[in-house]
C-alpha cells in the first residue's frame, strides 16, 4: 500500500480515472448539490471532524467531498472489504483530509482502516452497516456526538444497541426516511443488482427462473425489475403479509427448499444469515447462479461451500465455480458479498443523490441538534424527508397539486 498525504490507499497514481468518475457522478447529484449549498457557502462544518464509512465508489466520494467543502475535516474508510474502487479512493484522497481504503482488504485490514478513522476523533460518523459506530462504542471513542446510518441492517443493529441500553449517542437512521427506502432499497437495488449480475456473467435474464429471498423493500425492487426483464420470478418469505403481497403482485411464492430445485438464479435480500444453506445446496440444479444483495455476506452459507466443495475455481472476475459433493456446480457471484457494489458501481447516481441528500440533511440536523437528542435511533425528520423530495421534483421539472384550504378543513373534520 502507498501513503498519499496521510491517506492509505492502493495506488495514488490511479487518481485520473477516479476523478473522471467523481465529476461524472457530481454532475447528476443535483439534489445533494442544492441542499448542501448554504452549508458550503457558510463553511458550516468548520472545526468539525466527520468520519465517513460507506461503500467507497464515486457517489460516496461526492458526498465526502461536499462535506469537506462545507468546512469539515473528512476521514474516509469503506464499509465493506470488497467495495472500494481504488481509482476513486485515489482521487478522493486529493479532496478530503484522509482516505484509508482499498479493494480486497483482509478482515484485519478492514477493521484497522475503520480504527484509523476513529483515531482522528470524529465528532460525527456517517455509517453503512454500523461497523464503525459499533467499533466506536467498543473502543470507547468519546469524541463522537452523533451518527447516521445508511442501511436496514445497520439500523436493526443500532436499535438492538438502543434496546440493550448501550448506545451512547444519537443516530439518525437515514434508511428509515421514505426518501431512502422507497427509492434506494427498491428501485436502486432493483437496477444495480441486475447490473452486477450482468457484468459478472453476461447471461440472459429473460426466461430464467429467478428466486428472490425476502420481499422487503429490496426484494420488491428486485422482483419488479427481474420481471421487467422477462424472468419468471419466485419469492420466498417468512412474513405472512409480505408473502401474500408477493402472491397478489403475481409472483410465485414457495419455501426455499422447493424454489431451489427449479431455480436458475437465486438472490438473497433478507438481512438474515444462512438463508441458502446445506439442505438447499444439496438439491440445486447444475449451473445455478447465487448472488446476494443483503448487507452482510452471511445470507448464502459460503463457509459450507468452502468446506464441502470438491473443487473451486475462479471462472470469470466475480464468478466462483464450486463443484458440490454430488458433482453439480454452482456459480457464486462476488463471493456472496453485495453483488451490486462488488461487480458493478452500486445504485444509479440519481438514486444515491436522494440517499446522500438524506445523509447530508441528517448530518446537518445532528450538528444543529445533537445536544438536544438522546442516545436513540431517530428517523430523519419528516420535513427534511419532504424537503429532499420537493428538491428532486424541482430538478425533474415536475409540478404537483396542493391541498386547498377547503380540503385541509375537510380532512380535519369528521362531519360529512
Ligand atoms: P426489509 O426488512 O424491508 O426486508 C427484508 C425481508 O426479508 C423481510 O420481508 C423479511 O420478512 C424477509 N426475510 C427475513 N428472513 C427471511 C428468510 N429466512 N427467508 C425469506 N425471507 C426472509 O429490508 P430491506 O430494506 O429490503 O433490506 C434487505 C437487506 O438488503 C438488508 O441487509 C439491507 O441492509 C440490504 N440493502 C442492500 C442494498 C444494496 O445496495 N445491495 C440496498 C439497501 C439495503
Ligand atoms: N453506493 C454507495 N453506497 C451505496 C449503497 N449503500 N448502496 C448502493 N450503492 C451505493
Amino acid at each position: 500500500m502507498s501513503v498519499a498525504c496521510k491517506s492509505i490507499i492502493k495506488d495514488p497514481s490511479l487518481w485520473p480515472s477516479g476523478e473522471r468518475k467523481i465529476l461524472w457522478a457530481r454532475r447528476f447529484m443535483k439534489v445533494l448539490e442544492s441542499i448542501s449549498r448554504n452549508a458550503r457557502v457558510e463553511k458550516k462544518f468548520k472545526g468539525l471532524r466527520v468520519g465517513v464509512v460507506l461503500h467507497l465508489e464515486a457517489k460516496t466520494a461526492v458526498l465526502a467531498w461536499i462535506i469537506q467543502e462545507a468546512g469539515a475535516e473528512v476521514y474516509v474508510a469503506c464499509c465493506n472489504p470488497e467495495t472500494t474502487q481504488d481509482d476513486v479512493a485515489a482521487a478522493l484522497a486529493r479532496k478530503v483530509t484522509a482516505v484509508y481504503a482499498w479493494r480486497g482488504e483482509t478482515i484485519e485490514e478492514y477493521y484497522e482502516n475503520i480504527k484509523r478513522v476513529l483515531k482522528a476523533k470524529p465528532d460525527f460518523i456517517i455509517d453503512d452497516g454500523a461497523d464503525c459506530i459499533v467499533l466506536a462504542h467498543e473502543l470507547n471513542v468519546t469524541s463522537v456526538k452523533g451518527g447516521t446510518e445508511e442501511t436496514t441492517t445497520g439500523v436493526i443493529r443500532l436499535k438492538a444497541m438502543e434496546r440493550d441500553g448501550v448506545l451512547r449517542f444519537p443516530v439518525i437512521g437515514v434508511n428509515e426516511g421514505r426518501i431512502k427506502y422507497l427509492f434506494d432499497n427498491r428501485y436502486g437495488t432493483g437496477q444495480s443488482t441486475i447490473d452486477g449480475i450482468l457484468r459478472a456473467t453476461n447471461i440472459m435474464i429473460a426466461g430464467k427462473r429467478v428466486v428472490i429471498a425476502g420481499y422487503g423493500w429490496v426484494g420488491r425492487g428486485l422482483a419488479m425489475r427481474f420481471r421487467g426483464m422477462g424472468a419468471k420470478v419466485i419469492v420466498t418469505e417468512v412474513d405472512p403479509i409480505k408473502a401474500l403481497e408477493a402472491h397478489m403482485e403475481g409472483f410465485e411464492v414457495m419455501p426455499m427448499i422447493e424454489a431451489v430445485k427449479i431455480a436458475d438464479i437465486i438472490i438473497t435480500a433478507t438481512g438474515v444469515n444462512k438463508v441458502v444453506r446445506e439442505e438447499h445446496f444439496k438439491v440445486m440444479r447444475d449451473g445455478v447462479f447465487l448472488a446476494n444483495a443483503g448487507h452482510f455476506d452471511v445470507e448464502i452459507d459460503v463457509r459450507w461451500l468452502e468446506e464441502h466443495a470438491k473443487a473451486k475455481r475462479e471462472v470469470r472476475p466475480h464468478v466462483t465455480e464450486y463443484t458440490l459433493p454430488n458433482g453439480k456446480r454452482v456459480y457464486l457471484l462476488a463471493k456472496g458479498r453485495l453483488v451490486n457494489l462488488v461487480a458493478a458501481d452500486g445504485h444509479p447516481i440519481e438514486v444515491m443523490d436522494l440517499s446522500f441528500a438524506g445523509q447530508f440533511a441528517a448530518l446537518e440536523y445532528l450538528v444543529d441538534n445533537y445536544d438536544k437528542l438522546e442516545p436513540k435511533v431517530y428517523t430523519l425528520p419528516r420535513e427534511l424527508d419532504e424537503k429532499i423530495a420537493w428538491e428532486k421534483l424541482k430538478v425533474e421539472g415536475i409540478r404537483i397539486d396542493k391541498l386547498t384550504p377547503e380540503q385541509i378543513e375537510y380532512l380535519k373534520s369528521w362531519r360529512r
